[in-house]
C-alpha cells in the first residue's frame, strides 16, 4: 500500500525522470507516454522501484548482476575502500586494489593472457583491443604493414564507440553511422536455426567454420585481427555457436598470424557456466575483453587483457614511439577495482561456480518446455544465458512483423507479474543473477512461459 508521502515522492521522481533524463536504447516519445518503471533498491535478485513493488531481475540488470544487489560483502568492501580513497589515476600512478585486481584476473583468465589494460565500460575495452591489435604490427615491422584490417563477424555486437560499432554488425542500431566507421571483413557467424548456408547441423561438418576459414585466409596478410564473441552471440539475439566453430577459428586465426581477440564482456564471469566462456573450447586469444560482471555488477570497469607477446610489442626507448597513448579518466577506478577484488573472492567463498551447475539443469529442464508453445521457433542457452525466439509460424520459421511489438508486449505482461526481463527484438533474454536459488528461478521461468503463452 502506499502512503500518501510515498505516492507524491513517486510521481515527483516519475516527473523529474520524463522531463530530464534521455534513456539510452529507448524510443523517448513512447517513453514519455507510459507508465514507466523506477527503481529505489535491490536486494538479493529482486529490484524494488519507488511505488513499493518487487521484482525478479530476469536479466541481471543488463547481464552484470552476479552475486546478487545490496550484498552485504561487496557493500562493505566499497566502504572500506572509499575509506581509504575512492580514485586516483593510473595514469603515471600504481594501486592497491588495481594491483590485486589485475593478478587475480591473470589466475583466472585463460593462460595465455598476462598483462591487464584496464577501462570502464565493455565498449572501451573493445576499442582498446583494436587499437592495441593495429598498433602491435605497425611496429612489428615493414614486413606487417599491410595488417591493417580487423576481421568481425556479422550482426556482432562490441558496444557503442565508433570502433566498437565499426566491428559491430547489428543494422538496426548500427547503419546509420557507416560514414563514420573504419572498413570490416567479415565472418558469417554460426546460426543454426536459420543457417545462413542452408544447412543443417551435424550433418553439415561444420561448413560455417570452414567457410570463415577461407576468409581468415585470404585475407591474413592485411589482417591484424580478429575479433569475436564466444560461444554465444549475445545482441544479436543469443545465437549459440555450434560445438567445435570457436576451436576451429582459434586455429585458423593461428595458422595465419591474426590475432585472437575474444570478447567476454557478456559471458565473463562465470555466465555460461564456466569462469570464461574461452573454457568451453579451450581457447588461448591473444586478448580478450572483460566487463559487465567483472565487479559482480555493482560498478563500471573493464578491462582487456593481453598475451606477454603483444604486450612485448610496445616495449621500448621513449624515442621509439611504441607507447599505447591511451587510457580514460577513471581507468583502473580504486572503489570499483576493490569491489571486483571481492566479488572475484565472493565467487571463491559461495562456491558460486559449483554451486550454479544444478542451477544451469534446471535452467534447462525449464527452457524445454518453452518448445512446446506455439510462437516458440527456438530457445537457446548456455549456462545461465538463454534467448527464446519468437516467430509468427513456427513450420515456416516466419517472424512477426516488427511493428507488433510482440518481444516487448511480453515483456510488459511479466512485469505485470513481477518479472524484469528485456527482450532483443523478438527474443525473450533471460539471464538471472547467477545468485538465484532454484525456487525464485521456478518463479521467474513460470512468469516468462505464461507471458510468452498470452501473445
Ligand atoms: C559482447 C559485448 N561486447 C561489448 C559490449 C559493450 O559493453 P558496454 O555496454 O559496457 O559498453 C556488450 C554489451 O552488451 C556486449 O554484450
Amino acid at each position: 500500500m502506499e502512503n500518501n508521502g510515498y505516492k507524491d515522492f513517486a510521481e515527483k521522481i516519475e516527473k523529474l525522470d520524463k522531463e530530464f533524463v534521455w534513456h539510452p536504447f529507448t524510443q523517448m516519445l513512447d517513453w514519455e507516454k507510459e507508465q514507466n518503471i523506477i527503481i529505489e533498491r535491490g536486494e538479493g535478485v529482486y529490484l524494488y522501484d519507488i511505488r513499493g513493488n518487487k521484482y525478479i531481475d530476469g536479466v541481471s540488470s543488463l547481464w552484470v548482476n552476479v552475486h546478487g544487489h545490496n550484498n552485504p560483502e561487496l557493500n562493505e568492501a566499497l566502504k572500506e575502500q572509499a575509506g581509504k580513497i575512492s580514485h586516483s589515476t593510473l595514469l603515471g600512478l600504481g594501486s592497491v586494489p588495481s594491483s590485486i585486481l589485475a593478478e587475480k584476473l591473470i589466475e583466472i583468465a585463460p593462460k595465455s593472457l598476462k598483462k591487464v589494460f584496464y577501462s570502464d565500460s565493455g565498449s572501451t575495452s573493445v576499442e582498446i583491443a583494436l587499437k592495441v591489435a593495429f598498433q602491435y604490427f605497425r611496429q612489428k615491422g615493414a614486413a606487417y604493414r599491410n595488417k591493417k584490417k580487423i576481421i568481425a563477424a556479422t550482426s556482432a555486437y562490441h558496444g557503442d564507440t565508433i570502433g566498437s560499432v565499426s566491428v559491430g554488425g547489428i543494422e538496426l542500431f548500427h547503419s546509420i553511422y557507416k560514414p563514420l566507421l573504419f572498413e570490416t571483413l567479415r565472418i558469417t557467424y554460426p546460426y543454426c536455426y536459420r543457417c545462413p548456408f542452408n544447412r543443417t547441423y551435424p550433418d553439415c561438418g561444420l561448413y560455417c567454420a570452414g567457410e570463415a576459414e577461407k576468409v581468415i585466409k585470404v585475407h591474413a596478410e592485411e589482417s591484424c585481427a580478429l575479433i569475436i564473441e564466444p560461444m554465444i552471440q549475445g545482441a544479436s539475439g543469443m545465437i549459440t555457436m555450434p560445438p567445435g566453430y570457436m576451436k576451429k577459428i582459434e586455429k585458423a586465426c593461428k595458422d595465419n598470424g591474426v590475432l585472437l581477440i575474444i570478447d567476454e564482456v557478456a559471458t565473463g564471469f562465470g555466465r555460461t557456466g564456466k569462469m570464461f566462456a574461452a573454457f568451453h573450447e579451450d581457447i588461448s586469444p591473444d586478448a580478450m575483453c572483460v566487463a559487465k560482471g567483472i565487479t559482480g555488477g555493482y560498478l563500471p570497469m573493464a578491462a582487456t587483457l593481453f598475451s606477454d607477446e603483444i604486450y612485448e610489442g610496445f616495449l621500448g626507448n621513449y624515442r621509439d614511439d611504441k607507447t599505447f597513448f591511451h587510457g580514460h579518466t577513471y581507468t583502473g577506478n580504486q572503489l570499483a577495482a576493490a569491489c571486483a577484488v571481492k566479488s572475484l573472492e565472493l565467487f571463491k567463498k559461495y562456491g558460486t561456480m559449483n554451486k550454479i551447475q544444478p542451477l544451469i539443469n534446471r535452467f534447462n529442464e525449464l527452457l524445454k518446455d518453452f518448445n512446446d508453445l506455439e510462437n516458440v521457433g527456438d530457445v537457446r542457452s548456455i549456462g545461465l544465458m538463454a534467448g527464446i525466439e519468437l516467430v509468427k509460424n513456427k513450420e515456416t520459421k516466419e517472424p512477426f512483423s516488427a511493428e507488433k511489438m510482440t518481444g516487448h508486449r511480453i515483456i510488459l505482461n511479466a512485469r505485470k507479474a513481477g518479472v524484469i526481463i528485456r527482450p532483443l527484438g523478438d527474443v525473450i533474454v533471460v539471464m538471472p543473477p547467477l545468485a538465484i536459488d532454484e525456487k525464485t528461478m521456478d518463479v521467474l521461468m513460470s512468469v516468462i512461459y505464461d507471458s510468452v503463452k498470452k501473445i
